[in-house]
């Protein structure tokens, strides 16, 4: 399939490249467009064949669910049989913006939507561009993140191109996503709602909105849990090298790693804030190591906030693949704010590999800890 690439310049021209991919999803095709979180690949939510080559274009397993998204608060009334208190209460207060809301679903959506659940996931997104096209579509689009089922979701329209070419109809470049990281998952179908994807709309600002909210436990990647959104429980953002995540204390013994990992002969990619790649830079035991010519180090700073390292995560994951290390090293963060989000993907991405250390010892969470970390 011969794919168009449409660069939105925030001018006249943008209405008529609206046009078409408006017509091109009422068609029943499939179009990429960008949103505040990550790029989404949008069909019509109400057609079940338009929706089957979504999962078609991104090989993605049929028991996941997919977000309508609409561009009016009121368009969630026929998707749904009713809203509670804490649904219009969450709506009134994050809407539009990164928060999907889970409710009760209404006839008219397709089981291919909601992979046969009673219910199904809402969101109204903030994006200027991601509203133009729902409007000009006059259906909510259904749209899940824009990769290929288990990369990191795209932030950019070079990394969706990457993905779906040829596999989708158009693709619409409109620069970098701002959060970077997909939107806050919760289920308002709960007495008490729970956040079943940590995002962009945090923990602390739903409790302050609805004074008592439950996290999923299955979040945490204990065996025995299973999560709520069938999404999380597949393999997810991980780079193809191995990666571990250094939580805690043990992010105190990164330069140590990486200097024993360069000792063994193994070039190692490294995730980082740039205050600690500064440091990693100037730390003599890690200098003795690194060799410029065989580019055996590969640090990649995601610059000093939670909110940039949010913004670069998948980014700078997806360039894993393309440098290939044979190991990644990542710095844990605090799970404050967009913190608890972050980290939710950094563990996935690094197939629950966490390294820690507990009462002085040095534990991994899932696996066997590799040679250089035990010198
Ligand atoms: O930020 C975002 O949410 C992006 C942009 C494009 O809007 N979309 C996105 O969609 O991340 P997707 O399909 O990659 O992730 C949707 C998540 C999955 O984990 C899915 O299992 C869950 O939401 N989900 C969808 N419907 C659900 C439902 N009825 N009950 C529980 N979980 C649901
Ligand atoms: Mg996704």
């Amino acid at each position: 399939m011969q794919t168009y690439f449409w660069k939105l310049q925030n001018n006249e021209q943008d209405a008529e490249v609206m046009q078409k991919a408006a017509a091109l999803i009422q068609a029943g095709e499939v179009v990429a467009f960008p949103t505040e979180t990550v790029y989404g690949l949008g069909a019509n939510g109400l057609n079940s064949e338009a929706v089957a080559k979504i999962f078609a274009a991104k090989g993605r397993p049929n028991d996941n669910p997919l977000i309508l998204h609409i561009a009016d608060v009121k368009d969630v009334e026929p998707l749904t049989t009713g809203l509670n208190e804490n649904a219009k209460a969450l709506m009134e207060a994050f809407w539009p913006g990164p928060l999907t809301l889970v409710v009760d679903k209404s006839e008219i959506v397709p089981d291919a939507v909601s992979a046969g659940l009673a219910t199904v996931a809402v969101r109204f997104p903030a994006n200027q561009y991601a509203q133009e096209l729902i409007k000009a579509c006059g259906c909510p689009v259904a749209a899940p993140s824009a990769n290929i089922s288990g990369r990191p979701s795209p932030t950019n329209a070079q990394d969706v191109w990457e993905d779906m070419q040829g596999k989708v109809a158009a693709v619409l470049d409109g620069g970098n996503c701002g959060i970077g990281l997909e939107s806050t998952v919760v289920d308002t179908t709960e007495p008490v709602p729970v956040i079943l994807r940590p995002g962009g709309i945090t923990y602390e600002m739903l409790m302050e909105v609805l004074g008592e909210v439950d996290i999923d436990p299955a979040l945490q990647g204990d065996a025995g849990y299973k999560p709520k959104a069938p999404g999380m429980k597949y393999r997810h953002y991980a780079p193809q090298s191995a990666m571990y995540l250094l939580e805690g204390e043990a992010a105190g013994k990164l330069a140590q790693f990486v200097a024993d990992a360069l000792e063994e002969g193994k070039r190692v990619g490294v995730l980082c804030s740039s205050a600690t790649a500064e440091a990693l830079r100037a730390n003599e035991n890690v200098l003795a190591k690194a060799d410029a010519a065989s580019k055996n180090l590969l640090l990649t700073p995601w610059g000093e906030s939670l909110e940039e390292l949010a913004a670069n995560l998948f980014y700078l994951l997806r360039d894993f693949d393309r440098t290939m290390p044979d190991v990644i090293l990542a710095e844990g963060v605090g799970e404050n704010g967009i913190g608890l989000a972050v980290m939710n993907r950094m563990r996935k991405a690094a197939g629950y590999q966490i390294v820690s250390i507990i009462d002085g010892e040095l534990r991994l969470k899932n696996g066997e800890i590799p040679a250089f970390m035990l010198k």
